[in-house]
């Protein structure tokens, strides 16, 4: 999720802030930029796409002077990825710059207004919109920086990180938070913003952790004054961290899957920021083409792997809710077998990294077929979203770990969304029953958190696998597809054999394979095949099969029947994969570290396969 690197203090800024930049690399990104202060107060702004030494590059031979300066590492969500979208974004003046982490939801309101006011604006983004709103505020009402930041975010949806500099008053950062992440740093008359302590932690141990809503003004030699958007000073407490660099890149986790296995509440929370309200959805790629969707006579989904599996579990929400026929087809098998395509079909494409071959191809295909192109992304600018018509972005930010898991989670919570969008759309769903189902969204990070604090638990059912050669994972309904996805963890990062089945399969040939070293893992949360699921359990135990369960919290009839059980909380069946894949992933993840497996990178694999 990109990154922010600041500095104010007494040492040439430059060094700091491109070394803080090579800290966060980590984070993923696709451009990078740099503002500075030099002392007689001009200020500098060098950016570039692509990687921080591409940056160096475009700075070398210029003027690198000042003590004074922030920096960038953008991951788009708004604009190409591009150096006109790189940040630092300059106000019109060319006085003030600015960095931000996160979306300024309500910023296409903010530039018209802008625009009709007489400003210009250079780039696409949401964040320039920011910029030229704090130079418009101090047009308006001469007022300090500082000031003029306040009245800005006070006119401002949605989620930020920034630090602004204004060169007329050159020893000063303005920044704050609000929904992303920023740490000060107090050094000896010193001082240092980053997105984590991780550009920060080799000049001092000392650390502020900003809250939402925070707003922290920063002059060389004096503590930072951090106080709410209203003005009223907050008192802070300098913490120690006691983190290594290494261990800081990863948050602290040992692994990146493990750190974006936790991160999955805050991950929903962005991928619904600006969808869901209390009690209704609203997803703008629906709202601004409302024909293209009533017009729809069924949904084509293709993708690749744990994408595939995300669309499976869609198509169950879509026709069960918005009663729309969906096909779901790999996109390797999609392209070659010259698929019938209609009138009224829509091809939904899913990829997390938007640069798998076969899904990028099953799009080129559809468009000649001439039917629209509808894709669920995380990349911003990537090939996949380039080719579609629409594309509904999954915002999780950069997922590092091969084995896909925020990634997963927020596929299907878009399709999980779309499907709840056009079941009101349809008149499918009760006005009663569509709001109960929004709330049950807007709980869903809450509920991932509850499950993730069972990793103890977890941790116990991945010992009595770590030592099995093949495993059978089974689930049925809505919890078929995370039968699948949650038998492709365990292969792809414990090299265990592991198949998914619909679990009613059993009987027509996999239940020839159950003894005691071929364990069952078997989803059989609340649901209306409930009682299905506890005869294919009973039929594995009365063959001397070992189950291991995912159940909902309370239930004993199956706990009893299990030798291992991980309860999630209870929720409607349609939302149900979004809380029973991650016990799963928690369990691969376990599986792989107790066997050794390098977690992040297994062998063989890619993180996107761009090639057939
Ligand atoms: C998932 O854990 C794997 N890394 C792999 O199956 C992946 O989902 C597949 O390659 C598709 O990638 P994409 O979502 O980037 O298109
Ligand atoms: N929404 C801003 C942009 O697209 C910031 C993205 C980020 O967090 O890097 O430029």
């Amino acid at each position: 999720m990109c990154g922010i690197v600041g500095y104010i203090g007494k040492r040439s800024a430059y060094p700091i802030l491109i070394k803080g930049l090579h800290r966060l690399e980590y984070r993923g990104y696709d451009s990078a930029g740099v503002a500075l202060i030099n002392p007689s107060s001009a200020l500098h702004i060098y950016k570039s796409q692509g990687k921080v030494s591409a940056l160096e590059d475009t700075a070398r031979n210029q003027d690198l002077t000042g003590t004074v300066g922030i920096a960038h590492t953008r991951w788009a969500t708004h604009g190409e990825p591009n150096h006109c979208n790189a940040h630092p974004h300059a106000s019109q003046s060319g006085h003030i710059a600015i960095v931000h982490n996160g979306i300024i939801e309500n910023y296409a309101a903010i530039k018209e207004r802008l625009q009709a006011a007489g400003m210009t604006f250079r780039s696409d983004t949401d964040t320039e919109v920011l910029a030229q709103l704090i130079e418009w505020e101090q047009t308006q009402h001469p007022q300090s920086i500082e000031q003029a930041v306040r009245s800005a975010l006070k006119q401002v949806e949605g989620a930020y990180a920034i630090a602004v500099l204004d060169n007329r008053q050159p020893d000063t950062i303005v920044s704050a938070r609000k929904g992303s992440p920023l740490v000060i740093g107090v050094g000896e008359d010193e001082l240092f913003l980053g997105s984590d302590a991780s550009p920060i932690v080799e000049y001092t141990d000392r650390i502020i952790y900003l809250n939402d809503g925070d707003m922290a003004v920063l002059h060389s030699g004096q503590m930072p004054i951090v106080t709410d958007l209203h003005g009223t000073i907050r008192q802070v407490d300098v913490q120690r961290v006691a983190l290594t660099v290494s261990q800081l890149e990863k948050g602290g986790y040992e692994h990146f899957m493990l750190k974006e296995i936790a991160e999955q509440p805050t991950s929903l929370r962005a991928c619904m920021q600006g969808r869901v309200s209390k009690d209704e959805i609203r997803m703008e790629e629906i709202e601004t083409d409302l024909a293209l969707w009533q017009q729809a006579r069924r949904l084509v989904i293709t993708a690749c792997g744990t994408s595939y599996y995300a669309g499976l579990a869609g198509k169950y929400a879509l026709e069960d809710l918005a009663g729309i026929p969906v096909e779901v087809d790999y996109a390797s098998e999609f392209r070659y077998r010259n698929p019938v395509l209609c009138k009224g079909d829509i091809l939904i494409a899913i990829s997390q990294s938007g640069e798998t071959a076969d899904t990028l191809a099953a799009v080129e295909l559809a468009k000649q077929k001439g039917i629209p192109v509808v894709s669920v992304c995380n990349v911003v600018g990537s090939s996949i979203p380039r080719a579609s018509d629409k594309v509904l972005y999954t915002r999780v930010g950069p997922e590092i770990g091969v084995a896909s898991t925020k990634a997963f989670t927020a596929q299907v919570t878009i399709l999980t969304l779309l499907a709840i969008r056009m079941a009101r759309m349809n008149g499918t769903l009760t006005d009663a029953n569509y709001r109960a189902l929004v709330r049950e969204m807007s709980s869903l990070p809450d509920k991932v958190a509850a499950v993730l604090q069972q990793g103890e638990a977890i941790r116990r059912m991945a010992e009595g696998l770590s030592f099995a050669s093949n495993v059978l994972y089974i689930g049925r309904n809505y919890n078929y597809a995370t039968a699948l996805e949650g038998a492709l963890k365990l292969k792809e990062i414990s090299y265990i054999h592991a198949e998914g089945y619909p679990a009613a399969e059993m009987k027509h040939g996999p239940i020839a394979l159950i003894s005691q070293d071929m364990p069952v893992v078997a989803i059989a949360t609340q649901g209306k095949v409930y009682d299905k699921l506890v005869s294919n359990i009973q039929e594995i135990r009365a063959r001397h099969g070992r189950v291991m369960t995912v159940v909902t919290e309370g239930d004993t009839r199956i706990a009893n029947m299990a030798d291992a059980t991980v309860a999630v909380p209870a929720v409607s069946e349609a939302l149900s994969p979004l809380l029973t894949i991650v016990p799963l992933q928690l369990l691969a993840y376990h599986v792989a570290c107790l066997k050794g497996c390098n977690v992040d990178q297994p062998r063989n694999l890619a993180k996107s396969v761009t090639v057939e």
